[in-house]
């Protein structure tokens, strides 16, 4: 087995009580908050930047970078806003976080809110988690009542004031924009850019969102140094992330290792695949990113390894699927899930996820002809790149890389007259396929 995990954020989550402030100071916990407080909002930006930490959210900006965006020079108050709405079929990483260790990110928020000048920061979660929210708002309650914030943090003269905001439920308010149209009160859809957020976010106000995984790796970097975190991963893709397994695997969870470690190796820290079973497709960052097959089992998981074969690192969600698995029947249920969060914003996205169900959902019954799937092919053509935000993109996604891949499975719907893995319909292509 590889001796690769490097716990970080997740280090204190066996802790019996890891999510109360008694346990998280014994750690350590807030004394990076405490140096950063001694240094100069500047010097943490760059602290940032050089640590090469990019965005966990899903399209890896570098978070120093989008930190240095905000205007300095302009009057209005600057928001710190952290995304937890993670509501991405698969992703499951910001709520475990939250879950288990609150106040990391509580301490992320009072760093990176005092290294871009904001008194005010706001946490967004997904609504449906009340748990979370009720133990994220039990822990700034706790940071509150010991000092870390509130007014004259620590003697700093520095105030913050931390918010935490329950979403409503939709998937669309994790697109940053149309979350900062739900935290204003508004229906939650993207917004039209520019001005981008860092000029005009939140109230019209200079604003940095970043996701929960980013902000709390924070503290980390304040408190080990840039140049440590930097000396974990992958040239261009520097430090540490959690990798989520769910699926087909012996051992699901959640893996903190840093980037560019392998699918191949992190099947076998999680003790292999299913008694028997074999890997057939994966998705490495979520339903919204390109499946991959048993192929690229060695591809570095960075953001350039996983591009360089057609994909997208997105937030590390590795959904493992073995070869008793229909991929026409997964697809069908990702994009059932789209066309119900489409936010009907534009008419890309909301007729033609709609049109994605109706072509796929005949195929998965054995109804049409293998013309369908260039029909299928072309209604992704006309969503990719012609919507008005990211989530329209990603609805193509799970198509356009299963029939790349899986075209014969289609096709063997159609000659079957219905799913060749309903086992009614078990055929000869069917147990060949699940015993290859
Ligand atoms: C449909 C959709 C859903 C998204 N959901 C999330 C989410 O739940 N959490 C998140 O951090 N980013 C999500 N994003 C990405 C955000 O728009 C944004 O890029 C991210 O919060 C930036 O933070 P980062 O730079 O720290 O990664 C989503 C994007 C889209 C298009
Ligand atoms: S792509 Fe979909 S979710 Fe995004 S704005 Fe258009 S309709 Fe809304």
């Amino acid at each position: 087995m590889p001796d690769v995990l490097t716990p970080v954020l997740t280090d204190n989550w066996d802790a019996a009580e890891s999510w109360k402030l008694s346990d998280y100071e014994s750690r350590g916990g807030y004394e990076a908050l405490k140096k950063a407080l001694g240094m100069q909002p500047d010097d943490l930006i760059t602290a940032v930047k050089d640590s090469g930490l990019r965005g966990r959210g899903g399209a890896g900006f570098p978070t120093g970078m989008k930190w240095s965006f905000i205007p300095q020079d302009n009057p209005k108050p600057k928001y710190l806003v952290v995304n937890a709405d993670e509501s991405e079929p698969g992703t499951c990483k910001d709520i475990p976080l939250m879950m288990a260790s609150p106040h990391t990110l509580v301490e992320g928020v009072a760093i990176s809110s005092f290294a871009i000048r904001a008194n005010h920061a706001f946490i967004y979660i997904r609504g449906e988690v009340l748990h979370v929210i009720r133990r994220v708002q039990a822990a700034v309650a706790e940071a509150y009542a010991a000092g870390h914030l509130g007014k004259n943090i620590h003697g700093s003269g520095y105030d913050l004031d931390v918010v935490v905001h329950s979403g409503a439920g939709a998937y669309i308010c994790g697109e940053e924009t149309a979350l900062l149209e739900g935290l204003e009160g508004r229906r939650g859809q993207p917004r039209l850019r520019p001005p981008f957020p860092a000029v005009a976010g939140l109230y019209a106000s200079p604003t940095v969102i970043n996701n929960v995984e980013s902000i709390a790796s924070v503290p980390s970097i304040v408190g080990h140094g840039a140049d440590w975190f930097a000396s974990m991963g992958t040239e261009k893709s520097k430090g540490f992330g959690i990798f989520s397994l769910s699926g087909h695997v012996r051992t699901p969870g959640q893996y903190e290792a840093p980037l560019g470690i392998t699918l191949r190796e992190l099947i076998d820290l999680a003790g292999g695949m299913r008694e028997g079973h074999e890997l057939k497709f994966w998705t490495p960052g979520g339903s919204s990113t390109p499946l991959l097959t048993s192929e690229h089992l060695d591809v570095p998981l960075d953001f350039e390894g996983v591009s360089g074969v057609g994909s997208m690192l997105g937030t590390r969600a590795l959904q493992l699927f073995d070869e008793t698995t229909c991929v026409v029947r997964a697809v069908l249920r990702w994009t059932e899930f789209y066309k119900h969060e489409s936010c009907g914003k534009c008419t890309p996205c909301r007729e033609g996820t709609w049109w994605l169900v109706q072509t796929l959902a005949a195929l998965e019954k054995g109804q049409g002809s293998e013309a369908d799937l260039d029909l299928l092919l072309d209604q992704c053509d006309n969503i990719l790149g012609r919507s008005f935000c990211a989530l329209g993109d990603g609805a193509t996604s799970p198509i356009s890389s299963s029939i790349k891949y899986f075209r014969d499975e289609y096709v063997a719907h159609l000659t079957q007259g219905g799913c060749p893995f309903d086992p009614a319909k078990s055929t000869a292509w069917a147990r060949q396929e699940v015993s290859a």
